[in-house]
């Protein structure tokens, strides 16, 4: 699979928004997300979840607790449930009324327009998660990464091997934990499941970088506060960064 077209140097570098444009509105929201594509970003990054009866959400924690109102594990309460929640108060009072939202809302929403790169947290805590991400996908035929620009991101690399056997054309990029240096073996198996590194900001070091691109992936960084470190990155040639703010570089 390859990542998506906008990646060519003649596109410039990719911005993605980090749980949206989260440093405007609360993370995982519609309202982050619309901003996101509002500010010229070209990926919206989200987290994904499941809930007790298998929906899938867009929710950065294990819990609600941080990020709404209601309390306990999205995994252990139903949609219904997390859908009276309010996801966007806890921010700022002119956002109450956010809710966390679906995936599927997600992707009718922006899916075939701005890029998203879908993070599955966690997923081991979600069987089945990778089969659910696939059927919602499929059916909307947003599983061409022609058409739908989108990047599977996790840090599970398992759930990676899975997602490529269940969708082989769609772009897949392995997040690196902080610290976690990576090995020529790292490299040489995950260019046999996915296109890209995603790289914390600490790590990203212009050998390492040109180490990974050298193996025909890419590279992308996260998560990145300061234009100076963001424009030094891209001297550096990575192919996109991620941000909390999509207006780091001034677009
Ligand atoms: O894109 C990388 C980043 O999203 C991983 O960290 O905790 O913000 O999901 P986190
Ligand atoms: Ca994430």
């Amino acid at each position: 699979a390859r990542l998506p077209d906008a990646r060519t140097p003649a596109a410039g570098p990719l911005i993605a928004a980090h749980r949206g444009a989260s440093k405007y509105a609360p993370e995982n929201t519609m309202a982050a997300f619309r901003l996101a594509e509002t500010m010229g970003a070209n990926f919206i990054e989200l987290d994904v979840r499941a809930t007790r009866d298998g929906r899938l959400i867009a929710l950065h924690d294990e819990t609600v607790d941080r990020t709404t109102d209601g309390k306990g594990r999205a995994g252990e309460l139903t949609f219904g449930e997390i859908r009276r929640l309010d996801a966007g108060g806890w921010f700022s009072p002119a956002f109450r009324g956010e809710r966390i939202p679906s995936l599927e809302e997600v992707l009718d929403r922006f899916g075939g327009g701005i890029g998203l790169i879908l993070e599955l947290k966690q997923p081991s805590a979600y069987p089945g998660i990778e089969q659910a991400l696939a059927r919602l996908l499929t059916e909307r035929g947003l599983d061409r990464p022609e058409r739908g620009r989108i990047i599977i991101q996790s840090f599970d690399t398992g759930s990676l091997r899975r997602v490529r056997e269940l969708l082989p054309n769609m772009p897949i990029a392995v997040l690196v934990r902080p610290r976690r240096r990576v090995t020529s073996r790292d490299l040489a198996e995950y260019r046999k499941f996915a296109d890209a590194v995603h790289l914390p900001g600490a790590s990203a070091r212009k050998p390492v970088i040109r180490r990974i691109q050298s193996c025909g992936l890419s590279v992308m960084v996260w998560n990145i506060h300061g234009e100076r470190q963001a424009r030094r990155l891209l001297r550096y040639g990575v192919d996109g960064i991620l941000t909390d703010d999509p207006l780091l570089l001034g677009r």
